[in-house]
Formats: C-alpha cells, structure tokens, sequence
C-alpha cells in the first residue's frame, strides 16, 4: 500500500521507518517523488501541498498531523468525498495542560504586573489572591481542554468551560451553545481559547466578548489566530477591558515584522509551540486508522465537515 507524506517540519525518514515497523506492507513516500500516482488511496500531510488534490485522484483518507484541520478545510479542490482524520492528543495534552497553567499562574500572581514594575524599578507589594477566588474559563472541552479543566480544578480554581454539546466533568461549572456562552464569561478572570477553528468560532474572540468579561481580564489563546479580531484586542489592552494577553497561535503565522502585537507591552506571544505531536503517538494513530480503513471500519478521531472539527 502506498501512502503519500508531506510535511515541511518533520523527519521524513525517522516517519518511514515507525510506519512500516507497524506496517511492514507500507510503502511511506514522499511529495512531491511519489512516482506512479494511481492508487494511492491515503496521504499524511499538514497542509495538502500545492497540487497534491488534484494529483492523487485515488484519495480516500488524509491524515492531518495536527489536531485542527482548519488548513486543511479551507482547500479550494478539496473532493467532498474525501475522508479526513486528525490527530487526537498525539502526545499534545500534557504540553497543553503545562503551557496553560504556566500562562494561568502568570496573571493569577501578577507577574505581568510586576514585569511592568521592574522596568520601571518599582517595588509596588500587591495582595495575593488565593486560587479558589479566581474564576478561569476554558472555551472547548474537547480531548485538550477537558483535561485543562481537570488541571486547574486541581489546583483549587474556580473553573468554568464551554462546549458546543451540553459536557459535564467533575467540580467544572459547564456551559453549551450560544447562550451559555455569554453566561459563561461574566464571572471568567482568565480566559482560555482551546476550540478548533470553524466558521462559527472564527472571529468570535472580539470586542462584544472581551466586553462580556469583568473588566481588567485577561485571555490566553491556544485555539488559531483566526479566532482573534487583532483590532479588538488592541483596543480592549488599551482601554483597560482586558489587561493582558498571553497568544500562542496568530494570523498569520509567522506574525509579520509590522504587528503591532510584537512591541505591546500587555501582550505575550509564543510562536505556536504549546503542545507539539509526537511521532510514536502519531504513526500509531495513523496506523490503526489505516488497518481499520482497509478492514472496512469506520476511521477513528474523522473530522465531521459540516462542524468543521
Ligand atoms: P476536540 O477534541 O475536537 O475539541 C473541540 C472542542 O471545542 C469540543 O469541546 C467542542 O464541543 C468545542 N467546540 C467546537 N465548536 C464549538 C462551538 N461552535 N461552540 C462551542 N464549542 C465548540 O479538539 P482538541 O483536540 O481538544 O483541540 C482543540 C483545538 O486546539 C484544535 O482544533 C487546535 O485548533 C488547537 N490546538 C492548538 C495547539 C497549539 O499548539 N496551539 C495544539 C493542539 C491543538 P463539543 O464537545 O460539543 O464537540
Ligand atoms: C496544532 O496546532 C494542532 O492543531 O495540532
């Protein structure tokens, strides 16, 4: 069986040798020297490479090698019969649930503040607030956000989270759909984003929600950038609404040289590297879905294209 890869950042050849020690009968090759393109009914990619969709017209399954599958969607010659299956967790959750906590602990203790401070050689005590009088809320409660939630219960938060189908988890206030959102995020001084981007969440971390928040909030974005109006952002910083931002994933992606994000002094970027897959985790999950596709199973963790996730 052969089965097309691409990927821009990962080791083609330490990829081959997992796959086939699972399954010998693959034969991994890589975009664009794939040789004879007829039959080849699976490809595990990032993004599809410019002309890969429209070369292999025996595609069945693309594995993406991510959790979002946003840039895979969003492909103009994307065949509608074409299945997708993401990664789940693939090794991401712990990272999520450190790169997180570290963001939460950050605001909880004012570290923010104090950075601040020191440029300005000041020594300015503030009172600690213990982690039950803080409410931390988590939009997504899917494979990373729940166990998110879990962590911050666990260190005594006060934990809200929002889901698009009603989710119950043990000592986390749940909230679903539209109108549990705005419910949600009256009482939520840290602001988690862990959804997926869809055309529903695009754009929905904007200036109606961060005015929905107590004032002086502040928001750590996991999700896309896309999901953050970037003006909006800046004027709530500005305003006082939101009193800093801690942004993982942006739009685009590297943030060109201009933004003004760079030199913000209320705002923390890190350049798409909270949680970060595993290739042993990975090359399993491919290589299961590839046996239950082959035996005529449903695939596991396939992306549902009316949901977009
Ligand atoms: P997942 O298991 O599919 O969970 C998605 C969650 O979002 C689910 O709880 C889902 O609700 C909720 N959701 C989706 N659309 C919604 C809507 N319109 N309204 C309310 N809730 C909605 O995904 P995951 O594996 O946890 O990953 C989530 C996202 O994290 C990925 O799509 C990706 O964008 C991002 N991510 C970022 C990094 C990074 O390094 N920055 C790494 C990994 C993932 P239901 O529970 O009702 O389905
Ligand atoms: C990373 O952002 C992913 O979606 O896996």
């Amino acid at each position: 069986v052969k089965v097309v890869f691409h990927s821009a950042g990962l080791d083609f050849e330490c990829w081959k040798r997992l796959l086939q020690r699972q399954l010998p009968e693959i034969d991994l090759v890589a975009w664009p020297e794939i040789g004879d393109p007829r039959g080849v009914r699976y490809a595990i990619v990032w993004q599809p490479p410019p002309g890969l969709l429209t070369a292999l017209h025996d595609l069945e399954v693309i594995f993406t090698l991510s959790a979002g599958v946003d840039h895979v969607l969003d492909q103009p010659d994307l065949p509608a019969d074409l299945q997708i299956a993401r990664l789940s967790d693939a090794g991401m959750t712990p990272q999520m649930v450190e790169y997180v906590i570290c963001g939460v602990l950050h605001f909880h203790r004012d570290f923010d503040v104090y950075q601040r401070e020191q440029h300005h050689r000041r020594w300015q005590p503030r009172p600690v607030l213990e982690s039950k009088e803080r409410t931390v809320g988590v939009l997504g409660l899917g494979v990373i956000g729940a166990a998110v939630v879990d962590s911050l219960v666990s260190l005594g938060f006060r934990v809200r989270g929002w889901s698009r189908s009603r989710q119950t988890r043990t000592g986390v206030a749940t909230y679903h759909g539209p109108d549990g959102l705005w419910q949600m995020l009256a009482a939520c001084e840290i602001l988690i984003c862990l959804l997926p981007l869809t055309a529903t969440t695009r754009g929905m971390l904007n200036r109606e929600l961060f005015d929905a928040l107590p004032r002086g909030a502040c928001l750590i974005n996991c999700g896309r950038g896309a999901q953050l109006v970037e003006t909006d952002l800046l004027e709530a910083l500005d305003t006082g609404q939101l009193r800093g931002a801690l942004l993982d994933v942006l739009e685009p992606e590297p943030l060109p040289q201009h933004s003004p994000l760079w030199r913000h002094p209320g705002v923390r970027i890190t350049p798409h590297v909270a949680a970060q897959t595993r290739n042993e985790q990975s090359v399993t999950q491919i290589a299961e879905n590839i046996c239950r596709h082959e035996a005529g199973q449903a695939l596991l963790n396939s992306v549902d294209r009316d949901l977009g996730y």
